[in-house]
């Protein structure tokens, strides 16, 4: 007869207890909930901030978290992702030029919500667009995001000078038809955009996992965000957007995101589909 032993008495991922542990601690003593984000892209951030901060667990990751505020911000960088470009994906910019430009002209106040603005060069963007179209000074854009840094450097409207051939290239993409540089002068600092782009903007935080509606909207633009998420935080943000929206409201998404499978699908009828454009119809 075999002595009773400490061995698991189930089959467990030890790892997904220790994951859930971090998470839970993270948001019960910071405020910060990483709960449904997507997990394996999750795992991998994990497992790549216990590395840097040599630990080998993530129970010692855990921690470390708890006693070191330090650690802490270095593990936000991490985990909210702040990927982006001008103009990212031309085709998205050109189909709104043509498509939800006609729309948004029926109006004669626009607002529209940029969520998870990252450092401000898609709302720059699209506010070269509507300045382009006649519409800027008629609209207000909130520019929202969770993280406040990334948010500071959005105000600031300075962007890295090795980028401009790039965005160049992605604005004439877009339907651009003016010189790109007419938009910033440059400096030691960067290229600085025209501070008259973002005079109509709002840049002010705000968490999708937490925060609710702060107004209705003619359109939003959240794109490369849900990515990030599991599939009930997807739903919980597609129903604030769709609380959100106006009647007829748009939508837009990223090139890998879609409604298909929300909750919400049959609520839009997408009008660019490759492009990830939705309008609300009911
Ligand atoms: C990959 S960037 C996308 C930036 C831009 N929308 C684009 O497509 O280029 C994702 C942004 O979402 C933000 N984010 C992540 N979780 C968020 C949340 N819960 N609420 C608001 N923003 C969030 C991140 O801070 C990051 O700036």
């Amino acid at each position: 007869m075999s002595e009773p032993g400490l061995e698991p008495a189930v089959a467990v991922d030890l790892e997904e207890i220790e994951v859930e542990a971090l998470l839970d601690a993270v948001h019960r003593y910071y405020g910060f909930d990483f709960r449904q984000y997507a997990r394996p892209s999750l795992r991998r951030r994990l497992w790549r901030r216990a590395t840097l901060e040599k630990v080998t667990t993530i129970s010692g990751l855990l921690e470390r978290l708890l006693h070191d505020r330090a650690c802490m911000e270095r593990l936000l960088l991490d985990l909210s992702i702040n990927v982006t470009a001008m103009f990212r994906d031309p085709t998205f910019f050109l189909a709104f030029r043509r498509t939800v430009v006609p729309l948004l002209r029926t109006y004669p106040f626009i607002r529209i919500w940029n969520a998870g603005c990252s450092t401000g060069e898609e709302t720059h963007s699209l506010a070269i667009i509507l300045a382009e179209e006649g519409l800027l000074e008629r609209t207000r854009i909130y520019a929202t995001d969770i993280n406040e840094s990334v948010l500071l450097r959005a105000r600031d409207g300075v962007f890295p000078l090795d980028q401009m051939r790039t965005y160049t290239e992605n604005y004439l993409a877009a339907g651009g038809t003016r010189s790109f540089s007419e938009y910033y002068v440059t400096g030691y600092e960067g290229a600085r955009f025209d501070r008259s782009l973002t005079e109509g903007v709002v840049f002010s935080r705000h968490n999708l996992v937490s925060d609710s509606s702060f107004n209705e909207f003619h359109a939003i633009i959240c794109r490369n965000v849900m990515i990030y998420f599991d599939t009930a935080l997807q739903d919980r943000v597609h129903d604030l957007f769709y609380d959100s929206l106006v009647r007829f409201g748009i939508l837009c998404l990223g090139q890998k995101e879609s409604i298909t499978f929300t909750s919400h699908a049959a609520d839009y009828k997408a009008i660019d589909a490759h492009d990830r454009i939705f309008r609300k119809v009911r």
